[in-house]
């Protein structure tokens, strides 16, 4: 089957890697992908949001299945899209309908539902410039610190954790009055909750589902988790805390419930939900949904999924995952992020990396993130740059090897933290 990936990061190139080792696909191309991706698969300059660019090529080349690597795509309604016209309505959109990826494009969507099948999460009110004096009450409740999140999609910058009341109360007037655009006319306040995060991830087929590997992600750009928010320094997969009881209580208590309310609400889900979940004292809560793979999540999930991805997502598409297998390397996985100088603020881009032929005497894999050919070099193209993973019978082996090929690439300005997975 011809196959047409949608993204440029690190995620891409992972499920890129993945979907070219499936003997089911026959070509795969991406959308628009990056220096990495053009490796195992080929790339098409086409933007991941273009669905009408999109259309015409996939009917060009015959693509039977689209999978949709990040956010705004779904978002913004690719499988209502496709599915509303006859002429691509057969090809398989790996991913939610436009309603179902509200569960990532609207807190306030996603707490309601929560709230509507009883799923643990933290407690929250939803603030409009109608009812901000409701807020300012409800903070008042809380005690410190104070959870503010915009409502639609921002680049993951919409959340906001202040340390006193006051300074709750003013930052909620100033997200209101437009701090993030129309994406913070709605906020949602929510109770901090304490304890150890980690992402889950499930691809279900809107009837079944499969639990894939569990990772926890490092965002971070300072070691022992310090400084600002990064798009995500490393992964590491599995979470030891995320045992078997741990994880019967995230199937019982939140898988299940959120597959059976999204069928009990007409809701079409055929894709990937990521639950971003935090241990309280042994009990897991969601701190939100998001309707695609994490980001560097995958790259270490992609490394400990033995079966045929491809089989799984025709199953997802046919609506039988449940006869399709899902077999998973009992190795560790982790993935260490290379990035640009001054990330995650200001940083230049164009610089050419070096040290590729040295990697090559590694087992690790390199998956690039934000890296560009120019005049037939490869340069850096962006704030993550490649995400180096490797196996390992424990964390620290499999650390230990992606240091090593971590050291042997080069480029000006390189950066990157040596204490993922410090935490587990
Ligand atoms: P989100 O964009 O919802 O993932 O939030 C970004 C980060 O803020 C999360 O990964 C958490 O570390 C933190 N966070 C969000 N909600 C809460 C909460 N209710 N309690 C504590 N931390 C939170
Ligand atoms: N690693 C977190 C995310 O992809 O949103």
């Amino acid at each position: 089957m011809n196959i047409l990936l949608l993204g440029s990061g690190g995620r891409e190139h992972a499920l890129a890697w993945k979907i070219a080792q499936s003997p089911r696909t026959d070509k795969l191309y991406i959308a628009p992908g990056n220096a990495g991706t053009k490796d195992v698969g080929e790339n098409v300059d086409i933007k991941a949001t273009d669905f009408d660019a999109l259309k015409v090529f996939a009917l060009e080349r015959d693509i039977q299945m689209i999978v949709v690597g990040p956010e705004d795509p779904l978002v913004n309604g690719i499988y209502d899209c496709f599915k509303n016209d006859v002429a691509t309505r057969n090809i398989a959109i790996i991913g939610p309908s436009r309603i179902g990826a509200r569960l990532e494009g609207s807190k306030e969507f996603a707490k309601h539902f929560m709230q509507r099948h009883n799923i643990p999460t933290a407690r929250y009110l939803s603030v409009t410039a109608e009812n901000l004096n409701e807020g300012l009450a409800f903070l008042e409740t809380l005690p410190a610190p104070y959870v503010l999140k915009a409502d639609g999609l921002c680049a993951g910058k919409g959340v906001l954790i202040l340390p006193t009341l006051a300074e709750a109360q003013k930052e909620l007037k100033e997200m209101l009055d437009g701090m993030f655009g129309q994406a913070s006319a709605t906020v949602v306040i929510e109770e901090f909750l304490s304890g150890i995060e980690c992402s889950v991830f499930v691809l279900t087929d809107s009837e079944h589902y499969k639990i894939l590997p569990v990772a926890k992600d490092y965002k971070r750009i300072g070691e022992g988790d310090k400084g600002l928010n990064t798009g995500g320094m490393g992964s590491v997969s599995p979470v030891p805390f995320a045992d078997s009881e741990f994880m019967e209580k995230v199937r019982t208590r939140i898988i299940e419930p959120t597959i059976n309310g999204l069928q009990e609400e007409g809701i079409i889900y055929k894709g990937f939900i990521f639950l971003g979940l935090i241990n309280v004292k042994g009990d897991p809560m969601v701190i939100e949904y998001n309707v695609r793979m994490g980001d560097p999540e995958t790259e270490s999930v992609m490394l400990r999924i033995q079966s045929d991805l491809v089989d799984l997502l025709e199953g997802v598409h046919q609506v039988n995952l449940n006869e399709r297998s899902l077999v998973i390397d009992p190795r560790t996985a982790a993935c260490v992020m290379l990035v640009s100088g001054g990330y995650p603020e200001a940083y230049k881009k164009g610089f050419p990396i070096t040290g590729f032929n040295l990697t090559e005497t590694t087992d690790s894999i390199l998956f690039h993130a934000g890296t560009t050919l120019k005049d037939g070099r490869i340069v850096t193209n962006g704030g993550r740059v490649i995400a180096v993973c490797s196996y390992g019978e424990d964390k620290e082996e499999a650390l230990e090897n992606s240091y090593k090929a971590a050291d042997m690439l080069s480029f000006e300005g390189k950066y990157f933290r040596r204490d993922i997975g410090f935490d587990l």
